[in-house]
């Protein structure tokens, strides 16, 4: 018999015991998807706080709803825990833990590799096991699989090894999980087989590729793709602002061409714990090929000076009414990454607020996605969001919008007396023309 057909078969007839390893932004919404398509799935963190928060049926993530998890705790298709050794358990297991940067910029591989240990502890014959996390061309087969085979077992014999990158975009209403298509690669062909036949379940549209590597890097040229395109537009708009045009008109105008265009829009940084980093697992892993990915680096270049761009706007804009940025009282509109998310990680907004804090000013940050500011990897603020009162509105100096948020723009265009836009979020506010400052 084909080593294949068992597990299969045990997925065809959903009776496979699905495993997720971390609970997070990716892990939480594929735990939901294969519960919903009648799975059981046992998740696992090393967060002690979240297991016990989901096994409560209650929700940490904005984007996800309690009542989603608690209907699988209660019916007991779902269950989480913080125990590695129950990793025997599960048919397939899904790995989707965080893969940052080291201070020095480098892929901090330490949760994979911990991941892949407990792994190893207790795998047993007949096991799938997925790698999701963002990761460099290579680590799949050069790091996993040799953890693996070392407990003697044979992979596309004994147990089954593939790659499948996530494109989970949270707070994205067009797209649901099972929408988004999905690349999949196998060590061999059996698990290609294996794991191909898995995601059908639960994704609409499966795409095998011919190696993990592929995959592994297709998930890092979506990333670097918009991080170079977002860097360009950036530069633009710098460009663009001394010559006085506005960059958001041209893209809108450029955007009518039916083919060959595809609009990106400027911001103030980049953020997100995706694109900011992920191209930098490909910068590394080329240096080994003596090869340098100046493209990478030179978007890298522009998105970290953006923020001190606005910084300057913000400064020149005080300027122009004889303030300083000193004592100014500056309200920052939004903290979290990108618009109606709670996910401040690598915002921009950090390093607004850092700049604008070593230079005197006198912060307020208002985000209704976020209460209050945890600590940062580089930053820490000790702020709340503060509420939209017409008081506070009034009493700044100036308020800059960093994130897009759902939130009423005209109401506060007309109550601030400076507004430092690096969204577009004024366009037509013609009526306010004169304290809007585009940045
Ligand atoms: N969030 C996104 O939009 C997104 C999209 C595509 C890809 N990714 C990639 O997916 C991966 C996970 O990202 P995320 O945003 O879900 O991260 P996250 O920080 O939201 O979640 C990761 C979870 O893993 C847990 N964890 C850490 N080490 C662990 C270990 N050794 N064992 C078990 N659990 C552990 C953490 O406690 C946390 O709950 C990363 O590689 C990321 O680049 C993220």
């Amino acid at each position: 018999m084909n080593s294949e057909k068992q597990p299969i078969e045990k997925i065809l007839k959903k009776g496979a015991l699905i495993g997720i390893i971390g609970m997070g932004y990716v892990g939480l919404p594929l735990v939901l998807r294969f519960c919903e398509e009648d799975f059981r799935v046992l998740g696992f963190d090393i967060d002690s706080k979240k297991v016990a928060t989901l096994k409560k049926g209650k929700s940490y993530l904005k984007s996800i709803l309690s009542s989603r998890i608690s209907r699988f705790i209660r019916n007991g298709r779902l269950d989480v825990t913080d125990d590695f050794s129950r990793l025997h358990k599960p048919d397939c297991i899904l790995i989707c833990v965080p893969t940052p940067l080291t201070e020095k910029m480098e892929p901090d591989l330490q949760y994979i590799e911990k991941t892949a240990e407990a792994i190893r502890r207790n795998l047993r014959k007949g096991q799938l096991i997925v790698l999701e996390s963002t990761t460099y061309p290579g680590t799949t087969e050069e790091l996993l699989l040799p953890k693996l085979e070392s407990t003697g077992l044979k992979v596309g014999k004994d147990f089954f090894l593939a790659f499948s990158p996530e494109r989970e975009d949270p707070g994205n209403k067009r797209f649901m999980t099972h929408q988004i298509p999905k690349v999949v690669a196998g060590v061999t062909p059996s698990c290609q087989k294996v794991v191909t036949t898995l995601y059908r379940q639960i994704i609409q549209k499966v795409v095998p590729v011919s190696s993990t590597r592929v995959a592994e890097l297709t998930k890092l040229l979506e990333n670097i793709y918009r991080s170079v395109n977002i860097a360009l537009v950036n530069e633009l708009k710098m460009l663009t602002d001394r010559m006085g045009i506005d960059i958001w008109e041209v893209i809108e105008a450029a955007s009518t061409k039916p083919f060959g265009f595809s609009p990106f829009y400027p911001g103030p940084g980049m953020g997100g714990h995706c694109i900011p980093i992920d191209p930098y697992y490909l910068s590394w892993k080329a240096r080994e090929y003596d090869f340098t990915t100046r493209f990478i680096f030179l978007a890298g270049e522009i998105n970290v000076h953006v923020p001190y761009y606005v910084v300057a706007k913000v400064q020149d804009a005080l300027n122009g009414r004889g303030k300083s940025v000193k004592g100014a009282k500056i309200l920052i509109l939004g903290v979290a990454y990108k618009k109606d998310v709670d996910d401040a990680r690598e915002s921009p907004a950090l390093a607004i607020m850092d700049l604008l804090r070593k230079k005197g000013a006198v912060l307020f940050y208002h985000d209704p996605y976020i209460p209050a500011l945890p600590s940062f990897r580089k930053y820490s603020f000790q702020l709340k969001s503060s509420p939209l009162t017409e008081r506070l509105l009034r009493r700044i100096d100036a308020a800059v919008v960093v994130t897009d948020h759902s939130i009423d723009y005209r109401r506060i265009a007309k109550l601030v007396p400076l507004l430092i836009d690096t969204r577009n979020v004024t366009k037509g506010m013609e009526r306010y023309k004169k304290k809007i400052v585009k940045a």
